[in-house]
């Protein structure tokens, strides 16, 4: 027998994907929870702007619906989108419900008891949020009612490498049956199985050189996903977040959508120009893909290395309350938002793409489902909306669970696997190979598949990306794994399969903006791109 860790349900990340799942199964299933580093450490925790939900008299699921297909510029599931905007209600109880504590309106009058904001893409204020760090809120919420809960055992620090398919009688690749873990502290590999395994492992932002995403972001369930049998969608679709603060020493430090939401203005350094009405009636409120695009342009234009952000000509005191998070930040790094403008540049924020699942959150392999940002869900097109993501982990994580708890008294036991051999492999002498293929993916990424592409930029990119492809694959048949090499592996695929959808998209749509092809295309009706593996890649055993 292997020296497995064995439960009902594995769950691969922590973010609000990963513990709603987990909180959802755990009354009666014994959930196995792993995340790469700390428990909180997840795009999730460091969400700003709040959740997308109608809770205001004056909006409707008519209007949140239709704000989203419009953003998601004609590729966004209809049936999904309504699926998720009338769940997000209940999605929003079930937070409070654990003790989330979202900004009170503290204004007389006031018909709705929590404050709403505004976001690029909402015609009505319909984000609910904790000042502008909801993701904390939720994020430490959610791990508290984790930790005490005795049905959920808990593995940080386990990087999840690949996931191991059972084999069928005839030999074929069969259910998913567990996977392959490194435990980051001791360097030694452990084997987890389960009768059904949840990848909520986020997204995969970190391909590029500069993003609004913490270091986990590196595709991983992607990438293992794709490995192992799994179609991914939409791939050409990354997001790019209009506004991350400029400033050499900022570590990717976003500064919320919401700040445009309560007046920001985007302005040109150079002149004070308030530009983004000659790009959109909308202005700084149209959707993310057209202002950072509008940024992109007038950044190229004028050889800018940032625009400006003000809201200074709103009280000290609503922006303190608002704000504190981003004004403390700001403040920190001697800008004082009350006063100056913020400089800002896009970076990249969101992967709208990724492991093609139902509403229920089954992926093509059995046994297996994707929930949260690392997941295709049809929801968000061509472009997410804002403050829709927290909403899709939320709902399906819930929908997932549910289909599980349904499934897991029919389920089989998970059969013995092969445990995880090394033998054959060395301690790498070269570690600068990883570092240097890193640091060129994540550049080359930047520039040739960015916001604005062409063909010829997306071919250099897939010629570079297959050269590095098989350097780390060599390397990876040689040498004992190790953290870098892992994320590094799984962001070369996951880049390779981004430039492919890329270059499969003869049009622009979205945000994919490419100067060969720069309009939708005017007769075929929108497309999702859609990838399939050839051949399954099975763990180094099978
Ligand atoms: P994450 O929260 O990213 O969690 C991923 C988890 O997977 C982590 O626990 C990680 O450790 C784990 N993991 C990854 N790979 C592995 C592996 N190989 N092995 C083991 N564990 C692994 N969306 C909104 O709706 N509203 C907002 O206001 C908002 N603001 C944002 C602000 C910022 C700065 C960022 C970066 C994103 C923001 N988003 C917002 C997007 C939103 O936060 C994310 O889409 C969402 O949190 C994703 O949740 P998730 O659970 O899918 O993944
Ligand atoms: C933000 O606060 O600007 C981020 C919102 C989001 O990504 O949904």
């Amino acid at each position: 027998m292997d020296e497995a860790t064995i439960s009902d349900v594995l769950v691969v990340g922590s973010g609000a994907a990963g513990l709603t799942v987990a909180l959802q199964l755990a009354p009666q299933a014994r959930v196995t929870l792993l995340s790469k580093g700390d428990l909180a450490e997840s795009s999730t925790l460091y969400a700003q702007g709040g959740i997308a939900a109608v809770l205001d008299a004056t909006d409707s699921t008519e209007f949140h619906i239709a704000d989203t297909l419009v953003a998601g510029a004609g590729l966004c599931d209809a049936d999904v989108v309504r699926f998720v905007v009338e769940n997000a209600k209940d999605a929003i109880s079930r937070l409070i419900g654990y003790g989330v504590e979202f900004t009170r309106n503290d204004e007389p009058a006031a018909k709705q008891a929590y404050h709403l904001t505004r976001e690029g893409g909402h015609s009505h204020r319909r984000i609910i949020h904790a000042a502008d760090a909801t993701g904390r809120e939720v994020e430490k919420t959610l791990e508290e009612r984790v930790r005490e809960t005795p049905n959920i055992e808990i593995f940080e620090h386990h990087l999840a490498i690949d996931l191991v398919r059972q084999k069928d009688a005839d030999g074929r690749p069969g259910r998913c049956a567990g996977l392959y873990a490194l435990d980051r502290q001791t360097g030694t590999v452990r084997l987890f199985r389960a009768k059904a395994v949840v990848l909520a492992s986020g997204g995969a932002s970190k391909v590029y050189l500069y993003s609004s995403n913490p270091d986990a972001c590196t595709g991983d369930g992607i990438a293992m996903a794709w490995r192992v049998g799994c179609r991914v969608s939409n791939l050409e679709f990354m997001q790019f977040h209009p506004t991350v603060l400029y400033h050499p020493t900022a570590k990717s430090f976003l500064v919320s959508e919401a700040v445009r939401g309560e007046g920001g203005r985007l302005l040109l350094p150079t002149t004070g120009e308030r530009f983004m009405p000659r790009f959109d009636e909308r202005g700084e409120l149209a959707p993310r893909d057209i202002v950072a695009r509008a940024i992109d342009h007038e950044m190229k234009r004028l050889g800018l290395d940032y625009v400006h952000l003000d809201i200074s000509h709103q009280p000290a005191e609503f922006i303190t309350t608002h704000f504190p998070t981003i004004h403390a930040e700001c403040l920190r790094l001697g800008i004082d938002m009350t006063c100056q403008p913020i400089p800002v540049v896009p970076a990249a924020h969101y992967t709208c793409g990724g492991v093609m699942t139902d509403k229920r959150g089954r992926t093509d392999v059995p046994g297996l489902y994707a929930v949260g940002e690392v997941a295709f869900t049809g929801l968000h097109g061509a472009n997410r909306m804002a403050s829709n993501s927290l909403l899709e982990c939320l709902v399906f994580g819930a929908s997932a669970a549910a289909d599980i708890h349904a499934r897991l008294p029919s389920l089989p036991m998970p059969p013995a696997l092969p445990a995880w051999d090394d033998s054959w492999v060395t301690n790498s002498d070269e570690e600068v190979v990883v570092s240097h293929n890193w640091e060129e993916l994540r550049r080359f990424m930047w520039d040739y598949v960015g916001i604005v592409r062409t063909t010829k930029r997306l071919e250099r990119a897939q010629h570079r990306v297959e050269l590095l492809l098989s350097e780390i694959e060599d390397y990876y048949g040689s040498f004992r794994v190790t953290n870098d090499l892992l994320e590094l592996r799984n962001l070369a695929l996951v880049s390779k399969l981004i430039i492919r959808s890329a270059l499969a998209r003869r049009e622009s749509r979205g945000l994919h903006y490419t100067l060969d092809f720069p309009y939708p295309d005017p007769v075929a009706a929108p497309q999702n791109s859609i990838l399939t593996p050839k051949r399954f890649r099975l763990a180094p055993q099978d």
